[in-house]
């Protein structure tokens, strides 16, 4: 990409007139509005290498455009899916229907189940994979419908596909396994061949990673008019990033690296509140990193989801964007602090469908087979 004209960026008291304007609003909070029509430096082909390492996004536009027309009747019937569930339809009955079960299924029900303890969760519905004759080659893949948040003006929704004891972290010790909740989550949702499908996307996330790869650990996403997820990052054990591609509707996002987002968190709160007590706990880029990661930190959630002069400082370093229909966006991680933050807002009239996919390597080398798993701190809820 040759030149690109600087980022551009409206306050949320004034509607900027042209195409291409954006609205950051979230569950209340206004952000104001970025000029998608700019480009955005992770559309550049030739920084793709350097932006995989330093855990920018990467913005692949069109890259799943191909299956998204393909598979238009999935996706249809995957909104109208996400409707009727909406208004209160049994997910287990949905999902059995769907998978023409349990008669000629390779899936087998094997329960369903609520946690009373978290308030956005609405369905998990459990199944065996079966091999021939009927033996179990799989056992507990689950699907889980929850609401994005915890907050009725946001009706969206999304449906995450693992197996086992989450508390466990049994997900992350089972690549065999994960690859029968793979198949769950395909037969489940056949537009999942609008992304897999798409050979030269994923050889060249395999090029960018230099292993060859899975996608697992796998989420529908319906967001809906003026939801979405706060900041946050994807950053799991053994998880090098994620492959979100939108196949119906639009999204926008802020993101960056945890780094690069560290040291706008500390440059903003250190001049736009110097005696504040989050500008003391965020005096440094590296205090700032550290800060990121505590859950509890109210004024540094505020600044970060609900604070426009913030929002102004992150679209005007470039670090928003906006997904189409066909668009996809690489979010990579390495780690807690080597991994891409991002914030999504629902754009459009209508609920929106996309697709999650975690990046994994297919076989783990030995090291990063003994490395004990662990859940990183903001990462997002499961
Ligand atoms: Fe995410």
């Amino acid at each position: 990409m040759s030149e690109q004209r600087q980022a551009a960026y409206a306050p949320p008291s004034r509607r900027p007139r042209g195409d291409g304007w954006c609205a950051l609003v979230r569950r209340g909070a206004r952000l104001g509005w970025f000029d998608a029509s700019i480009a955005h430096s992770g559309e550049d082909v030739d920084a793709r290498a350097q932006r995989w390492r330093a855990c920018e996004p990467l913005v692949l536009r069109g890259a799943v455009a191909a299956g998204a027309r393909a598979w238009r009747g999935e996706v249809g019937g995957t909104l109208a899916l996400f409707e009727r569930l909406r208004r209160g339809a049994s997910f287990q009955d949905e999902v059995w229907r769907r998978l023409g079960a349990p008669r000629g299924s390779r899936f087998a029900p094997a329960g369903a189940a609520c946690d009373l303890y978290d308030p956005r969760e609405v369905e998990k519905v459990y199944a065996h994979a079966l091999g021939s004759g009927g033996r179990a080659l799989a056992r507990d893949l689950y699907a889980k419908l929850a609401w994005i948040a915890h907050d009725e003006r946001d009706a969206s929704l999304r449906i995450r596909f693992s197996f086992g004891s989450e508390s466990l972290l049994e997900w992350t010790k089972d690549p065999r396994r994960a690859v029968w909740s793979d198949r769950f989550a395909s037969a489940l949702f056949p537009e999942t061949a609008a992304v897999l499908s798409q050979r030269a996307l994923l050889a060249r996330i395999e090029r960018l990673a230099g292993r060859a790869l899975r996608f697992s650990e796998r989420i529908v996403y319906n967001n809906a008019p003026g939801g979405g997820a706060v900041f946050h990052h994807d950053a799991e054990p053994h998880q090098l990033g994620v492959l979100y591609s939108q196949l119906a509707g639009e999204t926008a996002w802020i993101a960056l690296s945890k780094r690069a987002l560290a040291a706008l968190v500390s440059a903003h709160a250190r001049a736009a509140k110097p005696r504040s007590a989050l500008a003391k706990r965020v005096a440094t880029p590296a205090r700032a990193l550290r800060a990121l990661e505590a859950e509890d930190d109210g004024e540094l959630y505020r600044l970060l989801n609900e604070d426009a002069a913030f929002a102004r400082t992150l679209v005007l370093a470039g670090h928003a964007f906006r997904l189409r229909a066909g668009d996809a966006v690489v979010l990579p991680s390495r780690g807690p602090d080597d991994t891409c933050w991002h914030s999504v807002f629902a754009l459009g009239a209508r609920p929106s469908l996309s697709h999650s996919y975690g990046i994994f390597a297919r076989r783990r080398t030995r090291a990063e087979s003994r490395g004990e798993p662990r859940r990183y701190d903001m990462a997002e809820a499961r």
